[in-house]
Formats: structure tokens, sequence, C-alpha cells
């Protein structure tokens, strides 16, 4: 482990967030269903990981609890890691969710920052590309398959908005399932 590790922008994340403006759209055999919601999400620094010698990640764990506002049930669980590869400008999010399906999003940054300095991260994964790709389990992919998961992260000054797009292929159509919130830093 570095003492002076780069984290890139990953840095703003670390810490303990809550947020209770969270907004999920997602499937259902009769059309959409909004679920309002609120969560937490803990990001944990965990120091430098080197790959074959030579390549240099700064990770971050991540567990993120999101409840239903309307009875306080647990309806996402999520746990992964977002890496930062200093060398390549780029930002990876691997994570699984208990429905038997796993990610591996990545996007480059290259200092992006918003009018007030808030840094800016995207990231992208789709069915059957062979570097940033998804894996689920065969009744998944013949049921509800995933073929795409975008995410797009602001994060400084204490707050934290995100806003996730996930391609589903489910009851004969294909649905935009998405969930938005906007967090404030606890710890
Ligand atoms: C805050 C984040 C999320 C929330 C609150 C959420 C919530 C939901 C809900 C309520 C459903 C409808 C079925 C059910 O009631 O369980 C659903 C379905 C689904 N979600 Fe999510 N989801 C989130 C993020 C994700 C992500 C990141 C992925 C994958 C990359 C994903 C993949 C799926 C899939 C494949 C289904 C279809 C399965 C089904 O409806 O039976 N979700 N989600």
């Amino acid at each position: 482990m570095q003492d002076e590790l780069d984290y890139g922008p990953l840095k703003e994340l670390i810490g303990t967030w809550h947020g209770d403006r969270g907004m999920d759209i997602a499937p259902e055999p009769d059309g959409a269903e909004e679920n309002p919601y609120f969560e937490t999400i803990t990001f944990t620094a965990v120091g430098d990981v080197t790959n074959a010698e030579s390549q240099l990640l700064a990770a971050v764990h991540y567990t993120q609890v999101v409840q239903r506002k309307s009875n306080g049930e647990v309806f996402h669980h999520e746990t992964g890691y977002w890496l930062w590869d200093a060398e390549r400008n780029t930002v990876m999010q691997s994570f699984t969710i208990p429905r038997g399906l796993a990610v591996l999003a990545a996007g480059t940054w290259n200092g992006e920052r918003d009018d007030e300095g808030r840094i800016l991260i995207d990231v992208i994964a789709r069915l059957g590309d062979e570097e940033w790709g998804i894996i689920q389990s065969p009744f998944m992919r013949d049921n509800a398959r995933t073929g795409e998961f975008s995410h797009h992260v602001r994060v400084g000054g204490d707050r934290l908005f995100y806003q996730e797009t996930t391609w589903v292929d489910i009851y004969d159509h294909l649905f935009e399932h998405t969930d938005t919130n906007e967090l404030v830093r606890r710890t």
C-alpha cells in the first residue's frame, strides 16, 4: 500500500453518504413502477492493486443499500469496486447485484468537472462488449436480459448526484430502468 496513492476522481467519493430523494423506475408486467427511495452508500479506500507488475490501480470498495420510502424494505442491494487507472485515464466500476448479474463498466476521465468544480464521471457497459461487459445467469439472459448499463456521477462539496440507466429486455419489450438520487456526506 502507498501512503500518497492517487485516487484521481474517486477521492471525493470516499466516505459514507445518505440520500432520501431517490426515484426508481422499474419494469412490471403491466408497465412501469415508480419507487421513491432512500439509501446509504459507503465508499471505503482499499489502497493500491498492481496487475502484471505494471498496471497500478487505486481501489475503492462500496456497498449501496436502497430502501423503499413506502415501507422501509431493502429492495436493491449492490456491492463492488470503483477503480482508477491513472496511467490510462480510465475509471472502472465493477459490481454485482443479487439477481445473478455482474457488470464491469468503464469510462475515461480527463479532469472533467462542472462549473462549480464538482467531478463528473461517466461509465458504461454493454452485453457482448469484449472490453466492458455484463455477465448474467441463464435465467436472466432468457427472461430479463440486461443489455446496457450506464452511470453518470457528479460529486463534490459534500454532495453526490447520480443517474443510472439499465436497459432490460423483459416482458417482450426493452425497458429503460432508471435510478437517480442526490446524497449528502455523513462522514
Ligand atoms: C438504485 C438502484 C436500483 C433499484 C432501486 C432497482 C429496483 C428494481 C425494481 C423495483 C425492480 C422490479 C422488480 C422487483 O420488484 O424486484 C427491478 C428490476 C430489475 N433490475 Fe433493478 N434496481 C436498481 C438498479 C439496478 C441495476 C444497477 C441493475 C443492473 C445493472 C438492475 C437490474 C435489474 C433487472 C435486470 C431487473 C429485472 C428483473 C425483474 O424485474 O424481475 N437494477 N429493479
